[in-house]
Formats: structure tokens, sequence, C-alpha cells
């Protein structure tokens, strides 16, 4: 008997599959995954058709996003990963955050808390037109600065698909309030039916613990994105080959990771003192240099075990899952 003449039987029946915690996740794949030479094959043939002129991909150009973006071609880019500027005045809490002043690199550009608004619909309005249909866009906003995005995301059209809480290790000290220890992740789409969505864990949360990197002695813009963040943000968002475009590069975090894992970056820049230390980190990794293919990400047959020790039974008998499954 076929899987689907069973299924229909046992509606007729009115049984229902028991519920075995657990056994979903044993056979569960990625939607789609790459081996290491498919996605560098990828990653080469993409290059015959990505438009990015006048500018080139894999380039950060040293210019104001704001008037750098509404030069793109439109539906040019498969994701965008955005960490604008706060709109706090960094240097009073400098001292707070433990940074040695000879490591941080000088021009970082801030917004006044008054213009944050303008700004940020600005910016915001300025992304629909070059995502591609597919496309999505990760967003990273501290709380005092939510409402402003939410209200710019809404007046350019983008449609809201989760909104992410990114706990990292640590906040600053306070006296009379709670210590923040979060940032807001707003995961957009433009096109809610065409948006490209690799679900490679089988439960994946929308709260996201992930500590930030500490690099003591290290150059460095004054905040940083932690690797593992963008990288998730880059698998379950496009494929290899893929356009990732950032509009506030700091770091290069974007483009390092976007190399890194077979995929092109693009993005602006306004500090031009970064260029020396973008040079100098993007030529320093290969292509596809952490890139694995996503099942590798998946826990082993063992961790589910110690996690579910009933479904021994399926794994360690000679019945083998897909054997339970029909019957
Ligand atoms: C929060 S940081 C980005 C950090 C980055 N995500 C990383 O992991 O390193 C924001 C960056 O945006 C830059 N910036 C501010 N206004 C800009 C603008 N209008 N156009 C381009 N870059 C800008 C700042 O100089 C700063 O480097």
């Amino acid at each position: 008997m076929t899987r689907s003449m069973k299924n229909s039987s046992e509606q007729k029946k009115g049984r229902k599959r028991k519920y075995i915690p657990g056994l979903a996740q044993l056979h569960f794949k990625p939607p789609y995954d790459w081996t290491k030479e498919e996605a560098a094959r990828l990653y080469e043939t993409a290059l015959d058709t990505i438009k990015l002129s006048p500018y080139s991909v894999n380039e950060i150009a040293y210019e104001d996003c704001l008037v750098g973006m509404q030069q793109m071609p439109p539906e040019s880019v498969d994701l965008v990963i955005a960490d604008p500027p706060f709109g706090i005045d960094f240097s009073r809490i400098g001292s707070q955050y433990n940074r040695k002043k000879a490591y941080v690199a000088e021009g970082y550009a801030e917004i006044s808390r008054e213009s944050y608004p303008e700004f940020t619909e600005q910016w915001i309005g300025l992304l629909k037109r070059i995502m591609k249909p597919t496309a999505s866009a990760y967003i990273v906003s501290g709380w005092t600065n939510l409402g402003d995005v939410l209200n710019a995301l809404k007046k350019a059209g983008l449609t809201l698909v989760n909104h992410i809480i990114w706990k990292y290790q640590f906040g600053v000290f306070t006296k009379r309030k709670f210590v923040t220890s979060h940032y807001h992740i707003l995961f957009v789409v433009k096109d809610e039916k065409k948006y490209f969505f690799n679900k490679f864990e089988y439960y994946p949360e929308d709260v996201w613990y992930i500590p930030r990197e500490y690099m003591p002695g290290q150059e460095k813009n004054k905040t940083k994105l932690p690797n593992e963040l963008v990288k998730k943000c880059i698998n379950f968002s496009t494929k290899p080959g893929d356009v990732v475009f950032d509009p506030f590069m700091g770091n290069a975090t974007t483009a390092l990771c976007a190399k890194g894992l077979y995929r092109h970056y693009f993005g602006f820049e306004i500090n031009k003192n970064l260029q020396p230390l973008h040079k100098k980190l993007l030529s320093s990794i290969n292509p596809g240099k952490d890139y694995v293919p996503l099942k590798t990400y998946l826990p082993t047959v063992e961790e589910l075990l110690q996690k579910y020790p009933h479904l021994k039974k399926y794994v360690t008998t000679d019945k083998t899952i897909k054997d339970f499954l029909e019957e």
C-alpha cells in the first residue's frame, strides 16, 4: 500500500498517526543544500548575471548610502543586512563599553536623535526598489529607535515577517533600571509570496542567543555584529552566488561573511578611514573559506538521541524510520 492510499484509508477510519516527540527531526533535511563544489560553481557562474552598474560587485563604496542607493540598478540584491547608526552619542558611553581608543577607527558617523526618524525613513524608503522580488532584509535596531524603524518599514511598503530578538551576553551596568542586553532584528520581505527562505533548522526560533565577539587588541569600528549572527541571516535567506547588500558596512562583517560563504557582496560606508582595514580583512580570506553544507549545522543522531532517548528503538533496530512512517 502506498503512503497516500494508507493516509486516505486512515482518514476514513478517523485514525491519526501517533505523535512521537523528536521523530520528525531525525529525518529532517534543509530544503536546499549544496556541496562545496556546487556552491563554488554557483558563486562563479552568478558573476555573469549580476548587475550593479555604476558600481561593481564585491566592492564597498565609500559614500553616503542615501545618495548611493539611488544610483543602484532596480532589483539588484538578494538580501539586505543593515545595522544602522544608533542615533545616540557613542563617544559619551565609549568608556563604559571598555573599548581602547587606539583600536577604534576614527570617523564613525552618527545621526542625532532629532534627525533619526527622517534619516531612517529615507534609507528604508530606498530599499524596496533595489530588492529582487525574492529578496528579504534583516534590520538591526535598539529598542529606543524601534518605533522609527517600524514606522519607516510600514511607509516603505515592506512586509514584516518576524520580529527577532538578539540576546547577547552583557549590557551596560545600571543602577535604577534593567540592563539592556538585547537588540531587535526585523526580518522583512518585498513580496510575501515570493521571498526565498531556506528553513535549514527544524525549529528556527525568533530569539537568538549569540554572544558578542570579544576582540582584544584588534583594530575595529566602534560596533560589530557577531559573524555567527550575520552568517545565520545569509544561510537562511540566500543561495550561493547571491548578492548580499549592506548600506552601513562598518567593520565589513557582512562582506566578510558573504565572501566566506560563497555569496557576493556590495555596500556603502561613509567613513573612508575604514578603507585600509576593509582591504586588509577582505584580502585575507578566500571565497568559500567558511562554507560547509547546511546539513552540517543539524544535530547529529547521537545528539538527538540524548535529547529524545525514546527514539532509540527507531534507529538501533533494523526497523528504519521510513518503515515506521509507512506502518
Ligand atoms: C552600527 S555600524 C555598522 C556595523 C557593522 N554592521 C559591523 O558589523 O561592523 C554603522 C556604520 O554606518 C556608517 N554610516 C553612518 N551613516 C552612514 C551613511 N549615511 N551611509 C553609509 N554609512 C553610514 C557608520 O560610519 C558606521 O560605520
